[in-house]
Formats: C-alpha cells, structure tokens, sequence
C-alpha cells in the first residue's frame, strides 16, 4: 500500500507496468519525455534492463539521465534498423561463434573473372585513356575514420606527410590528383558541361574536427569547398556477453561504451545522405572508394576505371597479385549448393581451410605464373552509381557485419573485454544477385599498394618477405614506383641501394616525385620525358609543373622544378650538385618530429638548383 501510494506521488499509473521488471527506471519515468518512454520501452523489450540497475532517485544526477537517453537516441537512429536490430543481429553472430560456425559452409570456392594488367603495354594505355575520359563522370569516396591505432600517429593519417622530398600530405596528394584527373578529363571532351567531380570523406568523431581543419587551413587543398562533403560515421554500442548486453562505460555508468563499427558504414552513410541520387541527377557513373594512406593509388586509378568502363563491371575491387598464403585476403567466387554465388574478399586465414575442405588437398598454393590464382584485395572498390542505388534501396546501406570476441576461456561464455559488431566496405557485394557484374583488376603491387598502417616496431617484425606497410616502406615505394616509370619511359634510373632504417630493410630509390598536374598516366609521363636522361641513385628530382619537359638532362644531385601551368619549361643538360642525403634517424630519438621518427630518416638539403617559373612563356633550363 505504502509503495503504491509513492508511485501515486511520482505520477506513475498502471499504463506504466511494462517497467515493473526494472524498478529504478520506473521511479524515473516521470522524468521522460513520450520519445525517451518508448526508447525505454525498447531496450527493456530487448533485454537492457541492468542499464538502468544503479539509477537513482528522480532528483539526483537527472542531467546525466538525459544525457543518457541523447546518446540512445543517437545510437538508435545511425544504425540500419536501429538498436532493436543491432541486438538481434548480435545475438545471431555472437550464438554462430559461440558454436564456431564456418560462415563459408556449403560454399565452394573458384577464381572469379576479372582482368590481370601489364604496366606499359598497348593494353594498359588503351585502358588508361579511357578511365581518364570516364573520370569526368565519377565521384570519389575516401574512407578516413579509422583510429589508425596500430600507426600510433598522433595526428590523423590524411595529414601525414606521403614522401619528405616535398611534404604533402595524404590528403593533399588524393585533392591534387582528383583535380588533375578531372582536367585531363576535361582536355578529352573539350567544349562539354564542366561539372566538379565531387569528393566525400567518411570521417569519424576521431577524425572529423582534424580533418576539416586540415581542409580549411589549406583553401581544400585547390578544390571548392563545395566540391568536398564529410560524412561522420557514428560509433556502435560494444557488447558485455553472448546476450549481446550492451556494455556501460566502467568510468561513468550513463554512458554506453561505444566503439568503431568498421568502414562498410560508408554505404549506409551514402545512402541516407541523399547524395546517390545526387550524383546520379548530375551524370555520376562511378563511385571510387579509396583508403587514408595509399601513396601510389592513384597511379592505378586510370587504368582500373577504364577496366569497369569497358568491361561494365558494376562492381571492380582492385587487387594485387598474391603469393599463396600472403596475409592479404584473395578475392574470390564463392557458389552455394543451394545455387547462391558471389564474388567477395576472403581472408588469407579463412581462404586455406575453405580450399582444403573443398577438395583442393593443398590448400591456398601458387598456380603456373608464381602466384595465387586468388588476387590479393586491397580495399579500393569501384561500383557503378545506378546498380549500387538499386542495390542500397533494398539494404539502405547495411553490409554483412562480423563480431571477433575475446573470450576468456574454451567454454566462450564470457569476454575477456566488451566486443562489437564490425563490418567491412569490401563485403558490399554479399547481398547482389547473380546476375551482378562482379570482376577485379589486378595491377603491380609497386604501381598500386603501399598503405601506412604499422608503427616502426610492428614493422620491424613482419616476417622477411612481407611489407612492412609503415611511413618508411609507404615513402620508399612512391620513389621505387616513379622511379621505375621513367625507366620504363626510357629515362636511364640507376639501380637502388639497400638500406635499413627503423629496422626494415628497404630498397632506396632516387628520390624522384611530381605533382600530379604533370602526369595523371603513363602516356602523360612518355609525352613528357625524351629517352636521353639519365638519373643517378642519390639525386632527387622534383618536378612541380605541367608543362615541364625531360629532354637531354642528366642529373646528378637535386633539382627542383616549379613552374605555372602557361610556363613551358625544358629540362636539358647536366645538373650536379651535392644534392640532398638521406640520413638515419633513430624512431625513439623523442627530439626529433614524430612523422620523422615513423619514417627512420630524414633529408638533409645540403645542395640543390631550385628553379621557380612563374611567368608565361618558353623556357630551357640547361647547364
Ligand atoms: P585500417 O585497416 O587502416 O584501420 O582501415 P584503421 O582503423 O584506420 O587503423 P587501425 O586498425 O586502428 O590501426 C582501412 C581504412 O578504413 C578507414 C581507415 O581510415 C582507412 O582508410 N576506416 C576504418 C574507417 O573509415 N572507419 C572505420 O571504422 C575503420
């Protein structure tokens, strides 16, 4: 009696017996606004009962309440489905691997169709010039809202600095290299409609404050502020155990610990962000989804495009070639007994077993030419904006997720720290229908791939044989490629020298490098370098310019050229100098800059010819 009368007190009335199973949320029901109810009413309905186990009375810590419910109001509405689904899709994972089951069961595996790229054939140019017609029509997405915990940058990635010789930054070498894809693209259909290609950035509370201050302080690095769009992927509620009850923060028991649900949270943000339709009013055809930290991608971003437009491929995963085993996933064509198929990455780890228990007695081998026949995907995707809205209407953006739980023990009844769902921008293709046009391009790894993921120790102990995939491997695979080229363009490129620095060993290259209005394809560098130059090992060469051409230079130290776009500039002559030297730097030496530190050496200028054009005209820059 006594208690009915305080709930009388505290406007409860039997309307309010769905919350008798949690006593101290229905002392604080008065307190709720209708919107706050229902939520409430969801989670006890899904079993979240314990996070409301420590409220107290209405009266104390009634902000922190509120602030509560603005974090479940959040986390209900940037998830397809909202909460509701998140649980009930948890509980499924987290029940599958409780009982360790093979998501890949009843399929069998086989080497999809897609299309293996020589670099400098008649193919490759014919493949270049038509992505970069095609360019014009397609919108680029850049995924930037990882953590980047295994790099330890204290920055975001996008603001690294990609080589040393000039400095850029990730984010201002993808900015420069769309600009100047799209002005090639342009020059092909001289007097059509210009239209911008637009670029979005999916970014993340981590990285959405540093990455637009990184935009504004440089003038968007040359593009038009409305060119470029962020998108903020929300973070997912991490789960306490196999009922997939959500974890609350152990520092403060109103907050739900939250952690990065993965970068497949791109096609949702896509598609609820109206911009596909957008897109498709304005002539989009193609969307290119690219990484943080891929110094030589756009090298292969012409080729790979003229490779969908060809071939019609609604979906396009760039790859590499894959030594068996290699720990890069393979991408793969998986066929049902029930008749289902579809082409996906599959994890190196998953690939062997998959390939043994389908009667392939030796698992993940090399076939005839040295390699996998699975190629090694590296997360750059490229889809054709009317297939993919279909598709999106239909899923609204969600993509097949994955839990990984650290149990504690063998009986995998509890973890051994909160876990969550995570889903991966490659495993769009899970959900298309047969009939989907699914295909790869496989391009040199040299030409195409070399991430900066791993901190100098991490890299120091990859296994002899595998990239280090840190800033000093990411540095030295920019020269090693520009270097290589102009050797294929004729240019004589003396051989590199073998360093180790942080640890890794590394072939070191001239330090050659060129702002992307110089050349956007290979056909671009052969109409810009003559077969009569030559380059030693310990030159560094610049190029900063669009009309700037090799022809009779040998160099022998450091040359930097800048030139506006109307200067015409011929290189000749012999230019040496002392030039620039690489010198070692230890990564726990705390007196020197990190982004210094992370790569193991620095550049120190000691001489160089430094020739600036900034009028129109002809110019010829010889000894
Ligand atoms: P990475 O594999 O490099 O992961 O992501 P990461 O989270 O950035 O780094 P670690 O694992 O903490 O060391 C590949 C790409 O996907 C983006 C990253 O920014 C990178 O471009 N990404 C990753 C997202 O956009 N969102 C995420 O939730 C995760």
């Amino acid at each position: 009696m006594a208690s009915n009368t305080a709930e009388k007190l505290s406007g409860l009335s039997i309307g309010d017996d769905w919350a008798s199973s949690c006593p101290n949320l229905r002392k604080n029901l008065s307190l709720l606004s209708p919107n706050e109810v229902e939520l409430a009413k969801m989670l006890l309905d899904v079993g979240q009962n314990h996070l409301f186990g420590h409220w107290p009375e209405p009266g104390v810590d009634d902000g922190r309440k509120r602030e509560f419910f603005n974090q479940v109001v959040r986390l209900n509405s940037s998830y397809p489905g909202g909460l509701v689904s998140y649980i009930q899709n948890a509980r499924k994972l987290l029940a599958d691997s409780k009982a360790s089951k093979n998501p890949y069961d009843g399929f069998t595996p086989s080497v999809p169709s897609g299309d293996v790229l020589s670099f400098g054939d008649d193919n490759f140019f014919r493949l270049e010039e038509a992505g970069i017609r095609e360019v014009r029509n397609a919108a680029f997405v850049l995924v930037a809202g990882g953590l980047g915990e295994r790099l330890g940058y204290k920055g975001i990635k996008l603001a690294l600095p990609a080589e040393t010789t000039t400095g850029k930054c990730f984010l201002q070498h993808y900015i420069e290299s769309i600009l100047a894809l799209q002005e090639a693209s342009y020059k092909c259909v001289e007097g059509q409609d210009r239209t911008l290609i637009p670029l979005v950035i999916m970014t993340s509370d981590d990285t959405n404050a540093p990455t637009l201050e990184l935009l504004e302080s440089n003038s968007y690095f040359g593009m038009k502020p409305t060119q470029v769009k962020l998108l903020k992927q929300e973070k997912v509620a991490c789960l306490d155990d196999n009922n997939a009850r959500l974890a609350l923060d152990i520092n403060d028991k109103y907050k739900i610990q939250t952690k990065p649900h993965g970068h497949g949270d791109v096609h949702a943000l896509l598609y609820s962000s109206g911009l596909l339709d957008q897109w498709k009013n304005a002539g989009v055809k193609w969307v290119l989804f690219f990484q943080d930290t891929n110094g030589l991608l756009f090298k292969a971003i012409p080729a790979s495009l003229g490779v969908s437009a060809t071939k019609g491929y609604n979906v396009n995963s760039l790859a590499v070639p894959r030594k068996a085993k290699e720990a890069i996933g393979g991408i793969t064509k998986l066929t049902h007994a029930d008749g289902r198929t579809m082409v996906i990455n599959v994890e190196y780890n998953q690939l062997d077993p998959l390939l043994r228990a389908t009667g392939h007695a030796d698992g993940d081998v090399n076939c005839e030419t040295g390699f996998s026949p699975y190629p090694g995907n590296i997360n750059q995707l490229i889809l054709e904006l009317e297939p993919y809205i279909e598709e999106l209407k239909k899923t609204r953006g969600a993509i097949a997720e994955f839990v990984n739980p650290k149990y504690k023990d063998a009986s995998k009844t509890s973890f051994k720290s909160s876990t969550r769902l995570e889903c991966m921008m490659q495993d769009y293709p899970k959900t298309l229908p047969p009939s989907a046009k699914v295909g790869f391009t496989v391009i040199d790894t040299w030409l195409a791939y070399a991430p900066v993921k791993n901190n100098p120790e991490d890299a120091a102990k990859v296994p002899k044989g595998n990239p280090y995939h840190s800033a000093t491997s990411g540095e030295m695979a920019i020269y090693r490629a520009n270097s290589l080229i102009l050797r294929k363009a004729g240019v004589q490129i003396a051989d590199p020298e073998i360093d180790v620095f942080n640890g890794q060993e590394v072939e070191v290259w001239p330090r050659i490098t060129w702002s992307p209005r110089w050349a956007v394809s290979f056909s671009d560098v052969k109409n810009k370098v003559n077969e009569n130059c030559s380059i030693t090992q310990k030159s560094t060469m610049v190029i900063n310019g669009r009309n700037v051409l090799l022809d009779g230079l040998t160099l022998d130290g450091s040359l930097i050229v800048n030139a506006i776009n109307e200067a015409e500039v011929k290189v000749a002559g012999s230019i040496r100098n002392k030039g620039w030297i690489l010198k070692h730097a230890d990564h726990k030496d705390d007196s020197l800059p990190e982004e210094i530190r992370m790569r193991g050496f620095k550049i120190e200028k000691i001489e160089q010819l430094e020739m600036n054009y900034t009028e129109p005209g002809k110019f010829c820059l010889s000894s």
